[in-house]
């Protein structure tokens, strides 16, 4: 355990034993929780949230090394939504080794005893607003895409197929705003089929807002505006601002900490007599059901993506009518072929797999979304009230 809370930066005189019987009232930290193995009952967790201090770590070991990753999912799941693993440690004849997002690494201090160690954070800690800036603000050039790269033209395609999803106002200056921009492509590709649009954007990532910007100017978008802010506080309208013509959302929801804040945010960014397209992650997907059974790693947004049944709900409790749900982006196995594709193959499969992904899309908004296990992504248009 001390090669692992010295490469964690946490200390051993912080960490708590959660069954240790004489545990001092008052004391938090980092809290460890052995477990005999993967499938024991777990403490409620509010006596875990009680020893673990603000940026705690939860440690949960288990002394068989070979327990397996589908095991390991499993317990995570029952983890999930208090905490979420960031690390796996699997100790093995002497050595340790490191597994999380960013890949492995076998930790240079040997190690004595056998075992499996989860790190975890609280679901509030990583979904935090300083986190997400700090991730969004490393990622940004990824979420850009890159011209010229294989996956470039289905990147492109996913964008442009929300930004139409709905009829886009054919008056001269009508405004549309891009909630949550990323780099800003769902926005102009919206813009780019209206007259004279004013384009607002947001993202809680200053380097996003940046580099959406730099898009539109590149795009011949005169009358661009980006600010940095969270759909659970939008920083558009502001005080005396009118609400939009158009409002898009586009793989937002599921980075949502605060859904009931996030929901008040969205529709008061929709004019009455406006429309709105909001989309993400499909978690029932047959591809994201298999990656949750199966891989004990996983981006905190798979476990807190909605089904678009759940943002229905919410959006016509506040008065808003639904118009149409469709899904699009193929499930297991289409995402790991384009994987291959991209990195084994220099994108020979790219162009097949996007006319795949165009022809069922097509063929699923046309008969009402009849092939909605089909597909990772949901995307719904509504119009508010006049
Ligand atoms: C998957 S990217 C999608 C970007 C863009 N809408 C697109 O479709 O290309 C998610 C974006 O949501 C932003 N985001 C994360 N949490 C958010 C929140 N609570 N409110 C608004 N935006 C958020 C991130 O900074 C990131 O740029």
């Amino acid at each position: 355990m001390r090669a692992i809370l010295q490469d964690l930066g946490a200390s051993p005189e912080a960490l708590i034993s959660i069954s240790e019987p004489n545990l001092a009232p008052d004391s938090v930290g980092d809290v460890h929780l052995e477990l005999r193995a993967p499938t024991d009952a777990l403490p409620a967790p509010e006596l875990l949230l009680g020893k673990l201090s603000a940026e705690g770590l939860l440690l949960v070991s288990i002394p068989k090394a070979t327990t397996s990753d589908p095991q390991l999912a499993e317990l995570r799941n029952r983890l999930w939504p208090t905490f979420h693993v960031v690390a796996i440690y699997r100790t093995s004849g002497g050595k340790t080794k490191r597994s999380s997002m960013g890949g492995s690494v076998t930790l240079e201090q040997p190690a004595s005893q056998e075992g499996c160690v989860l790190a975890l954070r609280t679901r509030e800690y990583i979904m935090s607003p300083a986190a997400t800036v700090e991730k969004f603000d490393q990622n940004a050039s990824g979420w850009n895409g890159e011209p010229g790269r294989p996956g470039y033209a289905h990147f492109r395609w996913m964008r442009r197929f929300m930004a139409v999803y709905a009829d886009l106002p054919k008056t001269d200056g009508a405004s549309v705003l891009d909630f949550g921009c990323g780099a800003g492509w769902v926005g102009i590709e919206a813009a780019l089929k209206m007259k004279n649009p004013r384009l607002a954007f947001f993202d809680p990532s200053p380097e996003m807002v940046r580099i959406s910007e730099e898009n539109a100017r590149e795009n011949g978008i005169a009358n661009a505006t980006g600010r940095t802010g969270f759909g659970e506080a939008p920083p558009f309208p502001s005080e005396g601002e009118e609400a939009f013509d158009v409002v898009i959302s586009s793989g937002v929801l599921s980075f949502s900490p605060d859904f009931d804040s996030w929901f008040d945010g969205l529709v008061m960014s929709v004019k009455p007599g406006g429309t709105l397209v909001i989309g993400d992650i499909y978690p029932d997907s047959r591809g994201f059901l298999k990656r949750r059974r199966t891989r004990p790693l996983l981006p905190v947004r798979e476990l807190n993506g909605q089904t678009p049944e759940y943002a229905r709900k919410r959006l016509e409790e506040h008065g808003f009518i639904w118009k149409r749900t469709s899904g699009y982006q193929l499930t297991y196995p289409i995402p790991e072929m384009m994987h291959v594709s991209q990195t084994k193959l220099g994108g020979a499969l790219g162009i097949p797999l996007l006319i795949a992904n165009k022809a069922l899309a097509a063929i699923d908004r046309a008969t009402g979304h009849s092939l909605a296990s089909l597909f990772d992504s949901w995307v719904m248009h509504f119009e508010r009230p006049a």
